[in-house]
Protein backbone atom coordinates (compact mmCIF):
# COMPACT_ATOMS: atom_id res chain seq x y z
CA UNK A 1 0.00 0.00 0.00
CA UNK A 2 1.57 3.64 -1.23
CA UNK A 3 2.44 6.33 0.92
CA UNK A 4 -0.42 7.94 2.75
CA UNK A 5 -1.12 11.55 3.77
CA UNK A 6 -4.04 12.87 6.41
CA UNK A 7 -6.51 15.29 4.63
CA UNK A 8 -9.07 17.26 6.83
CA UNK A 9 -12.14 14.78 6.92
CA UNK A 10 -13.80 13.85 9.42
CA UNK A 11 -13.40 10.36 9.49
CA UNK A 12 -9.36 11.43 9.68
CA UNK A 13 -7.69 10.26 12.62
CA UNK A 14 -7.75 13.68 14.72
CA UNK A 15 -4.18 14.36 15.72
CA UNK A 16 -4.56 14.45 20.24
CA UNK A 17 -4.00 17.96 21.59
CA UNK A 18 -1.05 18.57 22.51
CA UNK A 19 -1.69 18.41 26.17
CA UNK A 20 -2.09 14.73 25.49
CA UNK A 21 0.23 14.05 23.87
CA UNK A 22 3.36 13.58 26.07
CA UNK A 23 0.97 12.37 29.03
CA UNK A 24 3.01 9.35 30.44
CA UNK A 25 6.58 9.96 29.20
CA UNK A 26 9.67 9.91 31.03
CA UNK A 27 9.26 12.96 33.18
CA UNK A 28 13.23 13.22 33.33
CA UNK A 29 12.60 14.56 29.89
CA UNK A 30 13.14 18.28 29.31
CA UNK A 31 10.31 20.43 28.47
CA UNK A 32 12.06 21.53 25.54
CA UNK A 33 12.51 17.73 24.31
CA UNK A 34 8.76 16.58 25.28
CA UNK A 35 7.63 19.43 22.87
CA UNK A 36 10.04 18.16 20.44
CA UNK A 37 9.14 14.42 20.90
CA UNK A 38 5.38 15.52 20.59
CA UNK A 39 5.98 18.02 17.76
CA UNK A 40 7.94 15.06 15.74
CA UNK A 41 4.68 12.68 17.22
CA UNK A 42 2.03 15.29 15.52
CA UNK A 43 3.90 15.55 12.23
CA UNK A 44 4.07 11.48 11.81
CA UNK A 45 0.37 11.12 12.60
CA UNK A 46 -0.41 13.95 9.63
CA UNK A 47 1.31 12.35 7.37
CA UNK A 48 -0.92 9.29 7.68
CA UNK A 49 -3.06 8.58 4.53
CA UNK A 50 -5.54 6.59 3.68
CA UNK A 51 -5.50 6.65 -0.40
CA UNK A 52 -8.10 4.81 -0.59
CA UNK A 53 -10.27 5.92 2.55
CA UNK A 54 -8.93 2.33 4.01
CA UNK A 55 -9.42 3.87 7.29
CA UNK A 56 -8.17 1.62 10.17
CA UNK A 57 -10.37 3.06 12.89
CA UNK A 58 -13.77 3.99 10.67
CA UNK A 59 -16.32 2.85 12.78
CA UNK A 60 -14.51 4.60 15.71
CA UNK A 61 -15.39 7.91 14.22
CA UNK A 62 -18.40 6.55 11.77
CA UNK A 63 -20.66 5.34 14.61
CA UNK A 64 -19.18 6.88 17.85
CA UNK A 65 -19.67 4.12 21.19
CA UNK A 66 -22.30 6.70 22.31
CA UNK A 67 -24.90 6.12 19.70
CA UNK A 68 -24.03 2.59 19.86
CA UNK A 69 -24.99 1.21 16.37
CA UNK A 70 -24.62 2.41 12.80
CA UNK A 71 -27.57 4.25 12.16
CA UNK A 72 -27.21 3.70 8.19
CA UNK A 73 -29.02 0.27 9.61
CA UNK A 74 -32.17 1.59 10.39
CA UNK A 75 -32.40 2.46 6.18
CA UNK A 76 -31.74 -1.37 5.54
CA UNK A 77 -34.54 -2.78 4.09
CA UNK A 78 -35.28 -6.49 4.61
CA UNK A 79 -35.67 -7.31 0.91
CA UNK A 80 -33.18 -6.49 -0.10
CA UNK A 81 -30.73 -9.18 1.85
CA UNK A 82 -33.70 -11.56 3.36
CA UNK A 83 -32.43 -15.06 1.47
CA UNK A 84 -30.02 -12.93 -1.28
CA UNK A 85 -26.93 -13.05 -2.05
CA UNK A 86 -24.82 -9.84 -1.27
CA UNK A 87 -21.80 -8.00 -2.28
CA UNK A 88 -20.42 -5.26 0.05
CA UNK A 89 -17.84 -3.50 -2.00
CA UNK A 90 -15.59 -1.62 0.18
CA UNK A 91 -16.29 -3.44 3.57
CA UNK A 92 -13.60 -2.32 5.36
CA UNK A 93 -13.17 -4.04 8.45
CA UNK A 94 -16.50 -5.66 8.16
CA UNK A 95 -18.54 -4.23 11.01
CA UNK A 96 -21.61 -3.12 9.13
CA UNK A 97 -21.36 -6.40 6.87
CA UNK A 98 -21.42 -8.60 10.01
CA UNK A 99 -24.37 -6.83 11.36
CA UNK A 100 -25.96 -7.26 8.30
CA UNK A 101 -26.08 -11.00 7.87
CA UNK A 102 -26.86 -11.19 11.78
CA UNK A 103 -29.91 -8.77 11.47
CA UNK A 104 -31.23 -10.49 8.18
CA UNK A 105 -30.80 -13.60 7.03
CA UNK A 106 -29.14 -13.35 4.21
CA UNK A 107 -28.25 -16.13 2.26
CA UNK A 108 -24.60 -15.48 1.45
CA UNK A 109 -22.48 -11.89 1.92
CA UNK A 110 -19.02 -11.65 0.17
CA UNK A 111 -17.29 -8.64 1.69
CA UNK A 112 -14.28 -7.21 -0.78
CA UNK A 113 -11.80 -4.54 0.32
CA UNK A 114 -8.83 -3.65 -1.85
CA UNK A 115 -6.56 -2.93 1.89
CA UNK A 116 -5.40 -6.53 3.05
CA UNK A 117 -5.39 -5.78 6.85
CA UNK A 118 -8.71 -4.21 6.49
CA UNK A 119 -10.16 -8.05 5.21
CA UNK A 120 -7.80 -9.55 7.99
CA UNK A 121 -9.47 -7.48 10.34
CA UNK A 122 -12.86 -8.64 9.11
CA UNK A 123 -12.61 -12.33 8.88
CA UNK A 124 -11.48 -12.17 12.69
CA UNK A 125 -14.24 -10.47 13.56
CA UNK A 126 -16.40 -12.44 11.57
CA UNK A 127 -14.98 -15.39 14.12
CA UNK A 128 -15.12 -13.15 17.12
CA UNK A 129 -18.82 -12.50 16.27
CA UNK A 130 -19.80 -16.69 15.46
CA UNK A 131 -18.35 -17.12 18.53
CA UNK A 132 -15.73 -18.86 16.99
CA UNK A 133 -12.26 -18.81 18.97
CA UNK A 134 -10.70 -21.85 17.81
CA UNK A 135 -10.03 -20.83 14.24
CA UNK A 136 -11.80 -21.22 11.42
CA UNK A 137 -12.70 -24.61 10.34
CA UNK A 138 -16.41 -24.12 8.71
CA UNK A 139 -16.00 -23.84 4.79
CA UNK A 140 -18.22 -21.36 3.50
CA UNK A 141 -20.72 -22.00 1.18
CA UNK A 142 -19.70 -18.81 -0.78
CA UNK A 143 -17.74 -20.27 -3.93
CA UNK A 144 -15.63 -16.95 -4.99
CA UNK A 145 -14.69 -18.21 -7.96
CA UNK A 146 -18.51 -19.22 -8.74
CA UNK A 147 -18.57 -14.75 -8.90
CA UNK A 148 -15.44 -13.58 -10.23
CA UNK A 149 -13.12 -14.31 -12.51
CA UNK A 150 -10.04 -14.05 -10.16
CA UNK A 151 -7.19 -10.88 -11.87
CA UNK A 152 -6.91 -9.16 -8.05
CA UNK A 153 -3.77 -7.09 -7.40
CA UNK A 154 -1.55 -7.38 -4.60
CA UNK A 155 -0.79 -4.74 -1.54
CA UNK A 156 1.33 -4.55 0.86
CA UNK A 157 -0.08 -5.41 4.66
CA UNK A 158 -0.42 -2.68 6.68
CA UNK A 159 -0.47 -1.38 9.95
CA UNK A 160 -1.81 -4.12 12.58
CA UNK A 161 -5.37 -2.78 12.95
CA UNK A 162 -6.86 -1.98 16.95
CA UNK A 163 -10.07 -2.20 16.08
CA UNK A 164 -12.79 -5.24 16.82
CA UNK A 165 -17.25 -5.42 16.07
CA UNK A 166 -17.36 -5.87 19.92
CA UNK A 167 -15.36 -2.05 20.80
CA UNK A 168 -18.80 -0.67 17.94
CA UNK A 169 -21.40 -2.70 18.49
CA UNK A 170 -21.99 -3.05 22.69
CA UNK A 171 -23.38 -6.14 23.19
CA UNK A 172 -26.80 -5.18 24.60
CA UNK A 173 -27.91 -3.20 21.17
CA UNK A 174 -26.43 -5.59 19.03
CA UNK A 175 -28.48 -8.29 20.41
CA UNK A 176 -31.89 -5.95 20.32
CA UNK A 177 -30.90 -5.31 16.39
CA UNK A 178 -30.52 -9.46 15.86
CA UNK A 179 -33.73 -10.66 14.56
CA UNK A 180 -33.27 -14.56 14.13
CA UNK A 181 -29.84 -13.70 14.04
CA UNK A 182 -27.47 -15.97 12.64
CA UNK A 183 -24.60 -17.42 14.59
CA UNK A 184 -21.87 -19.96 15.33
CA UNK A 185 -21.23 -22.43 12.64
CA UNK A 186 -24.22 -20.65 10.08
CA UNK A 187 -23.08 -17.00 10.36
CA UNK A 188 -19.22 -18.53 9.19
CA UNK A 189 -20.58 -20.72 6.33
CA UNK A 190 -22.66 -17.75 5.16
CA UNK A 191 -19.71 -14.87 5.02
CA UNK A 192 -16.49 -14.59 3.13
CA UNK A 193 -14.45 -11.51 3.38
CA UNK A 194 -12.18 -11.40 0.05
CA UNK A 195 -9.23 -8.53 -0.32
CA UNK A 196 -9.27 -7.16 -4.09
CA UNK A 197 -9.42 -4.23 -6.16
CA UNK A 198 -12.94 -4.21 -7.59
CA UNK A 199 -11.74 -2.66 -10.03
CA UNK A 200 -9.94 -5.73 -11.06
CA UNK A 201 -12.36 -8.64 -10.64
CA UNK A 202 -14.15 -9.71 -13.06
CA UNK A 203 -17.22 -10.01 -11.81
CA UNK A 204 -19.82 -12.44 -13.78
CA UNK A 205 -23.32 -11.38 -15.31
CA UNK A 206 -26.18 -12.22 -12.63
CA UNK A 207 -24.79 -13.56 -9.98
CA UNK A 208 -25.53 -11.37 -7.10
CA UNK A 209 -29.25 -10.03 -5.87
CA UNK A 210 -27.93 -7.20 -4.18
CA UNK A 211 -24.77 -4.53 -4.24
CA UNK A 212 -24.30 -2.41 -1.25
CA UNK A 213 -21.87 0.03 -1.70
CA UNK A 214 -21.54 2.60 1.44
CA UNK A 215 -19.09 5.50 1.39
CA UNK A 216 -17.03 4.05 -1.55
CA UNK A 217 -17.41 6.01 -4.91
CA UNK A 218 -15.08 9.02 -4.05
CA UNK A 219 -12.35 6.60 -3.66
CA UNK A 220 -12.77 4.79 -6.82
CA UNK A 221 -13.82 7.96 -8.68
CA UNK A 222 -10.79 10.04 -6.98
CA UNK A 223 -8.04 7.08 -7.58
CA UNK A 224 -9.47 5.83 -11.40
CA UNK A 225 -11.13 9.10 -12.42
CA UNK A 226 -14.52 9.16 -14.11
CA UNK A 227 -13.63 6.47 -17.05
CA UNK A 228 -12.76 4.34 -13.58
CA UNK A 229 -15.89 5.13 -11.77
CA UNK A 230 -18.28 4.07 -14.78
CA UNK A 231 -16.26 1.13 -15.38
CA UNK A 232 -17.20 0.09 -11.88
CA UNK A 233 -20.86 1.09 -12.10
CA UNK A 234 -21.01 -0.94 -15.32
CA UNK A 235 -19.35 -3.86 -13.50
CA UNK A 236 -22.14 -3.79 -10.99
CA UNK A 237 -24.83 -4.11 -12.78
CA UNK A 238 -23.51 -6.90 -14.93
CA UNK A 239 -23.25 -8.49 -11.64
CA UNK A 240 -26.56 -7.89 -10.82
CA UNK A 241 -29.91 -10.27 -11.26
CA UNK A 242 -32.48 -8.55 -13.11
CA UNK A 243 -34.33 -7.24 -10.37
CA UNK A 244 -31.58 -6.90 -8.46
CA UNK A 245 -30.35 -3.80 -6.38
CA UNK A 246 -27.58 -1.63 -5.95
CA UNK A 247 -27.57 0.59 -2.96
CA UNK A 248 -25.28 3.26 -3.11
CA UNK A 249 -24.24 5.86 -0.28
CA UNK A 250 -21.93 8.84 -2.59
CA UNK A 251 -19.68 11.16 -0.90
CA UNK A 252 -20.97 14.86 -1.41
CA UNK A 253 -18.71 16.92 -3.36
CA UNK A 254 -17.50 19.19 -0.71
CA UNK A 255 -15.91 15.40 0.61
CA UNK A 256 -13.65 15.45 -2.64
CA UNK A 257 -12.46 19.13 -2.02
CA UNK A 258 -11.20 17.73 1.47
CA UNK A 259 -9.68 14.37 0.09
CA UNK A 260 -8.29 15.05 -3.61
CA UNK A 261 -4.60 15.87 -2.56
CA UNK A 262 -4.51 12.48 -0.78
CA UNK A 263 -2.02 10.98 -3.80
CA UNK A 264 -0.52 12.46 -7.57
CA UNK A 265 -3.11 10.13 -9.05
CA UNK A 266 -5.70 11.21 -7.35
CA UNK A 267 -4.71 15.45 -7.59
CA UNK A 268 -4.34 14.45 -11.36
CA UNK A 269 -8.00 12.36 -11.49
CA UNK A 270 -9.53 15.19 -9.89
CA UNK A 271 -8.25 18.07 -11.88
CA UNK A 272 -9.69 16.18 -15.25
CA UNK A 273 -13.16 14.78 -13.58
CA UNK A 274 -16.02 16.16 -14.87
CA UNK A 275 -18.83 13.46 -13.67
CA UNK A 276 -20.55 14.86 -9.75
CA UNK A 277 -22.41 12.80 -7.51
CA UNK A 278 -25.41 14.74 -8.59
CA UNK A 279 -24.58 13.08 -12.00
CA UNK A 280 -25.23 9.27 -10.71
CA UNK A 281 -28.49 8.43 -10.90
CA UNK A 282 -28.61 9.99 -14.25
CA UNK A 283 -25.18 7.77 -15.36
CA UNK A 284 -26.95 4.95 -13.53
CA UNK A 285 -30.34 5.19 -15.69
CA UNK A 286 -29.52 6.82 -18.54
CA UNK A 287 -26.38 4.89 -19.93
CA UNK A 288 -25.44 2.09 -17.60
CA UNK A 289 -29.16 0.29 -17.45
CA UNK A 290 -30.61 0.40 -14.11
CA UNK A 291 -34.70 0.95 -14.42
CA UNK A 292 -35.24 2.62 -11.47
CA UNK A 293 -33.86 5.07 -8.67
CA UNK A 294 -35.52 5.53 -5.41
CA UNK A 295 -33.71 8.39 -2.98
CA UNK A 296 -34.48 6.33 0.19
CA UNK A 297 -32.97 9.13 2.18
CA UNK A 298 -31.21 11.93 1.65
CA UNK A 299 -29.35 12.23 4.89
CA UNK A 300 -28.84 9.15 7.50
CA UNK A 301 -30.88 10.49 11.07
CA UNK A 302 -28.88 10.53 14.15
CA UNK A 303 -25.24 10.41 12.53
CA UNK A 304 -22.08 11.47 13.28
CA UNK A 305 -21.19 15.27 11.91
CA UNK A 306 -20.21 14.67 8.30
CA UNK A 307 -21.92 11.48 7.68
CA UNK A 308 -25.00 12.03 6.97
CA UNK A 309 -25.19 11.36 3.28
CA UNK A 310 -27.81 10.20 0.39
CA UNK A 311 -28.61 6.46 0.22
CA UNK A 312 -30.31 5.75 -3.05
CA UNK A 313 -31.67 1.83 -4.67
CA UNK A 314 -31.24 1.52 -8.28
CA UNK A 315 -32.65 -1.74 -9.78
CA UNK A 316 -31.78 -3.23 -12.31
C1 LIG B 1 -14.69 5.02 3.77
S1 LIG B 1 -14.59 3.29 3.82
C2 LIG B 1 -16.30 2.78 3.87
C3 LIG B 1 -16.49 1.44 4.60
C4 LIG B 1 -17.88 0.83 4.55
N1 LIG B 1 -18.35 0.62 3.21
C5 LIG B 1 -18.86 1.65 5.33
O1 LIG B 1 -19.44 2.59 4.76
O2 LIG B 1 -19.07 1.38 6.49
C6 LIG B 1 -14.16 2.94 2.13
C7 LIG B 1 -13.64 1.53 1.95
O3 LIG B 1 -13.55 1.22 0.56
C8 LIG B 1 -12.36 0.49 0.32
N2 LIG B 1 -12.01 0.64 -1.11
C9 LIG B 1 -11.64 1.78 -1.73
N3 LIG B 1 -11.39 1.55 -3.04
C10 LIG B 1 -11.63 0.22 -3.24
C11 LIG B 1 -11.55 -0.62 -4.39
N4 LIG B 1 -11.16 -0.16 -5.58
N5 LIG B 1 -11.85 -1.94 -4.25
C12 LIG B 1 -12.23 -2.42 -3.04
N6 LIG B 1 -12.32 -1.67 -1.92
C13 LIG B 1 -12.03 -0.36 -2.02
C14 LIG B 1 -11.37 1.07 1.32
O4 LIG B 1 -10.27 0.25 1.59
C15 LIG B 1 -12.26 1.32 2.54
O5 LIG B 1 -12.25 0.26 3.44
Amino acid sequence: MGAFVVEDDPAVEKTPPVSEVGKGDDQSLGEASRKENTLKANKKKRKTIFQYGNYNQYYGYRVGSALGTDPRMHLMQKTWFDNKDVIDIGCNEGVFTISLVQKYRVRSMCGIDIDPGLINKASKNLEQAAGNTGGRTVNSIYVWDDYVCENELDYDDKDARKFSVSDVIPESTASDNVVDGLQGKELLERVIFKHANILHCNLRSNVVDTVLCLSVVKWIHLNWGDEGLVEFFIQTYRALRPGGAFILEPQPWSSYLRNFRVSEACRQNFRTMILRPDHFPGILLEHVGFKFCEEISLEVPNSTQGFSRPLYLFTK
